[in-house]
């Protein structure tokens, strides 16, 4: 399963990145808000630098809602990198648009799932993702996980080579759960990856390790 960080934070994309175990970067209107990051020409040199640190699979959002202007701003933020994939939320509009990125052999990411059916349209369209959008399901009290199972049996009956990207993760079971389901792509916080690390058996295990090493040290 690809790990993606899901976040504009510079400084978070370069610590992930050191980590050695990321393979992409989310972001979204609200992710470059928190950033500060306003107005296109800060928003293109924002993703620039993105694509400075990462190897590849940047997710950059259009923010226009109609045809004409997402083909305009996806465009011009393909323009930036070949790592970048154009996000594109899931309407009528965003459906014809991840038509024509795909005629032209652009990336795209079709944000805002919330079922499978959203999901199988996107992939008909050649979308080379989908982000079903688990936590926020979960917070309105339906199986955000149980979408994703549904996601995967549908694209494997018909072999759509469409990536369930996993988002909307808010912690490690989230995490866990969707490697054990095989998700293809999991995005999530930099707090929810290095949380993978955590269990009070390893760091007593390892500060016995160490207290017993000292003392049969010369
Ligand atoms: C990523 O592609 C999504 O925009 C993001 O995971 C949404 O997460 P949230 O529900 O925590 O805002």
């Amino acid at each position: 399963m690809d790990f993606f960080i899901d976040t504009a934070n510079i400084d978070e994309i370069k610590e992930a990145h050191a980590i050695g175990v990321l393979n992409g970067v989310t972001t979204n209107p609200s992710l470059m808000a928190k950033e500060g990051i306003k107005g296109k020409v800060e928003v293109l040199k924002h993703y620039e630098a993105i694509c400075k640190i990462v190897e590849d699979k940047v997710s950059a959002e259009v923010i226009s809602t109609d045809y004409v202007g997402m083909v305009k701003e996806g465009t011009q933020l393909a323009e930036i990198s070949e790592k970048i994939v154009i996000k594109v939320p899931m309407t009528l509009d965003g459906v014809k648009a991840i038509s024509y990125f795909t005629s032209k052999g652009i990336r795209t990411n079709c944000t805002l799932i919330f079922t499978a059916g959203q999901a199988l349209l996107a992939a008909k369209a050649g979308a080379t993702y989908v982000s079903p959008f688990i936590g926020r399901l979960d917070d309105i009290a339906y199986d955000g996980l149980e979408l994703i199972k549904q996601i995967i049996t549908i694209f494997d009956n018909y072999g759509y080579s469409t990536e369930v990207l996993a988002a909307s993760i808010r912690h490690t079971m989230h995490l866990i759960k969707c490697a054990e389901i095989g998700a293809d792509v999991a995005t999530s916080p930099l707090k929810v990856i290095i949380s993978l690390l955590n269990h009070p058996l390893t760091d007593n295990g390892l500060a016995k390790f160490l207290a017993d090493y000292k003392k049969v040290e010369p």
